[in-house]
């Protein structure tokens, strides 16, 4: 795909935060990890993931607007226009030594997401997608996946961590849904479940108590790769929710069904 200069900054921008990364994993004792509340962390890792993403997207347009996890909002002289960054999502897994997080990259033009970047640095996935163009994986275009039974089908979710008030609502849906499916997986990176919908390796993905840059980039992914995406909750966006739902053609309004029924 012949990706717009915005595109190919974000990416140049993620494979530079990708090297910062990819040199910090595995050396835990160096990071000064500190805890911002029950079992959510952060290092220097994230810390110096989100300078160079800045450094580089700001240098290239001063004018927009910026929201980070790590350096919060920051209005820009074009208010239309704003970058939405995770610089390390899966921070947990990066502590570990799990290989599996990713830095997410977003570009909002008038409250929507025009083009999204997702980089899983450890695999050398380059996830990306632009408004009316697809989605793609390094050189492939992606599709979400054809399976259309429930019982065939497996889906992603994020169990909140440090007793999240989101609990008892996912371990609901987890009663409700688990039943009637192939297996729900937790692996504890938003933005790598909706590149995994996206990519057709799960038929769909929800999660409770987001935050708008975990999933912003990925979002664009499953929409540009012939899924759907919605909020869970009835007359609130997504980013106003922090609820998500994405999921292939077949499965999305039944998982969505399954997730919003009144107990
Ligand atoms: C977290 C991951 C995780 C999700 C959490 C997020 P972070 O982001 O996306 O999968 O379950 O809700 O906070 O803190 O690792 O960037
Ligand atoms: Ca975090
Ligand atoms: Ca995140
Ligand atoms: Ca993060």
């Amino acid at each position: 795909m012949q990706g717009s200069a915005n595109l190919n900054l974000m990416i140049k921008a993620a494979r530079k935060a990708g090297r910062s990364l990819v040199k910090d994993f595995r050396e835990v004792e160096n990071l000064q990890v500190s805890s911002k509340g029950p079992g959510d962390f952060v290092s220097k890792a994230d810390r110096e993931a989100e300078a160079i993403i800045k450094e580089d997207l700001r240098a290239a347009r001063p004018s927009y607007g910026w929201v980070g996890e790590e350096t919060g909002e920051e209005e820009g002289e074009d208010p239309t226009r704003r970058w939405i960054v995770d610089p390390l999502d899966g921070t947990t897994n990066f502590l570990h030594g799990l290989p599996h997080w990713a830095i997410s990259i977003a570009l909002e033009h008038k409250g929507e997401v025009i083009a999204g970047v997702v980089f899983d640095a450890a695999k050398d996935e380059m996830y990306y997608a632009e408004k009316g163009l697809g989605a793609f994986m390094n050189e492939t275009r992606l599709r979400v996946s054809g399976r259309h039974k429930m019982i065939e089908s497996i889906f992603a979710t994020g169990v909140p961590f440090g007793g999240k008030a989101t609990l008892p609502a996912t371990l609901q849906d987890l009663a409700r849904l688990m039943p009637q499916c192939a297996g729900v997986r937790r692996w504890g990176a938003a933005a790598l479940d909706l590149a995994y919908v996206a990519s057709g390796r799960y038929e769909g993905y929800w999660e409770r108590g987001l935050n708008s840059w975990d999933i912003a980039a990925g979002l664009i992914l499953v929409k540009e790769a012939g899924g759907f995406v919605s909020s869970l909750r009835e007359g609130r966006t997504i980013f106003e929710s922090g609820s998500v739902v994405a999921a292939n053609n077949a499965m999305f309004d039944p998982l969505k069904k399954v997730l919003t029924e009144k107990a």
